[in-house]
């Protein structure tokens, strides 16, 4: 079963949408899994089909930069992949999630090059390592099937440190990557609704003049500001961008809870510094002592990185949140009047929306229609 396409007979596929094949599709969200979404959606529909609705979205155009809230947490990510160890079952669900987007990135980072993503190798340190850690040997599956995954030597370990690894990964310039997926969904004729509104019903009834048709399905990827799910927790988290470049994605995770991170942004856009995890704190502009604080961390753990605090050239401070959701990301079908009509849910993705952001469309898609298997793959943005 597939979707119903142009490009294939009304008779090899039934619709999965249970009015007309006409009916149009709106994915609230430009966010990574928003825009994830419609890319895909869009290769599997014809393109009138599908409209974006966002309060927020990115640019598209290198020279222009709006001001963002800290609510599109798209706009604030670093972004790296940096795994997990599957300790829980939901950690183990989002360990398949993330191997699956992988193999996407990687396709992206090597045939697309302006997309901002590019391969390079993740180091970590703990200085209070967990069971899953400890139990790893060289060559075994970390961020995904051959990532050179090796344990590094105690002594390569800074003071403090009790673990470390190095295998490969990807970084994604963000403001880039979404600029991409919003200009190539646009460019293959999606349509663009850029409004915030009140409930997600109300997506239901846009205008017929503006998207031509009736609304059966909508996407809810809107990550946190509808904010009526009471599992959301908001995880802020304040960055520093600075123009100094890099050559690796590094992390430490101190004994009392602080991060130190550097991700460099691809295509010569800096390196983001970073970075707190502050569990429902609503302030929303960047506190300049965490900048200092965040820049002190990287010269004590990353010294091949930026030497002294006068040689790090600022170019912003980022205040963004993390849409945190207990139990695990929302990714579900919700019928509406009699089963007309659906909402299917993608949102909760808390710190690890781009790394798992492939897979979670894929996923979403299929719950759209049950019984169809969906590769991104195939249909490179
Ligand atoms: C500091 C920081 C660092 C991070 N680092 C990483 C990282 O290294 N790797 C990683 O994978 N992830 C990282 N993340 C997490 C990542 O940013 C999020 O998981 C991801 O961006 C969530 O995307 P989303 O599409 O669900 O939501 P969002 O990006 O929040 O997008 C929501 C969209 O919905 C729209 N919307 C919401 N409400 C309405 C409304 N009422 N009407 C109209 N439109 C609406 C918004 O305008 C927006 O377009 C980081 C996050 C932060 C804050
Ligand atoms: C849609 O997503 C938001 C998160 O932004 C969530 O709070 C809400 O419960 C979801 N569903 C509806 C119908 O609003």
């Amino acid at each position: 079963m597939d979707f119903p396409s142009e490009t294939k007979s009304a008779s090899t596929s039934s619709t999965p949408f249970k009015s007309s094949n006409d009916d149009r599709i709106v994915v609230i969200g430009a966010g990574v899994l928003g825009l994830s979404m419609c890319t895909l959606l869009q290769s599997r529909l014809p393109a009138r089909l599908v409209t974006l609705l966002a309060a927020e979205l990115p640019s598209t155009s290198p020279d222009s930069s709006p001001a963002y809230t800290p609510s599109y947490a798209s706009a604030w990510a670093g972004a790296h992949y940096r795994p997990i160890s599957p300790s829980t079952p939901q950690l183990h669900a989002e360990f398949k999630l993330a191997q699956r987007t992988f193999e996407i990135m990687k396709r992206i980072a090597s045939e697309k090059p302006k997309a901002g993503i590019k391969l390079m190798q993740g180091v970590e340190y703990f200085d209070r390592p967990g069971k899953g850690e400890l139990g790893m040997k060289d060559g075994d599956v970390y961020a995904g099937p051959e990532d050179g995954f090796r344990v590094l030597q105690k002594s390569d370990l800074m003071e403090g440190v009790k673990w470390g690894c190095e295998y490969g990964t990807y970084c994604i310039n963000v403001p880039v990557y979404c600029g991409y997926l919003l200009k190539e969904f646009q460019e293959k004729g999606g349509k663009i609704v850029s409004r915030k509104i009140g409930d997600v019903k109300q997506a239901f009834s846009l205008n017929e003049d503006e998207i031509g048709g009736e609304v059966s399905t909508v996407v809810n990827c809107s990550g946190t500001n509808f904010g009526k799910d009471p599992k959301i927790k908001l995880i802020r988290g304040q960055t520093v961008l600075v123009k100094n470049p890099y050559h690796r994605t590094v992390t430490r995770q101190y004994a009392d809870g602080r991060w130190a991170t550097l991700i460099p942004r691809p295509l010569d856009g800096g390196t983001i510094v970073g970075v707190t995890k502050e569990i429902g704190d609503e302030e929303e502009t960047a506190r300049p002592e965490i900048r200092q604080l965040l820049l002190k961390q990287s010269i004590e753990c990353f010294p091949d990185f930026v030497e002294k605090l006068e040689d790090f050239e600022v170019i912003s401070d980022n205040v963004g949140r993390r849409p945190f959701r207990e139990g695990g990301l929302r990714m579900e079908v919700e019928e509406l009047d009699a089963g007309r009509k659906r909402i299917v849910h993608g949102y909760g993705a808390g710190g690890r929306g781009y790394e798992l952001s492939w897979a979670i469309a894929e996923r979403l898609v299929e719950l759209l229609n049950p019984g169809g298997s969906v590769q991104a793959t195939t249909v490179l943005p």
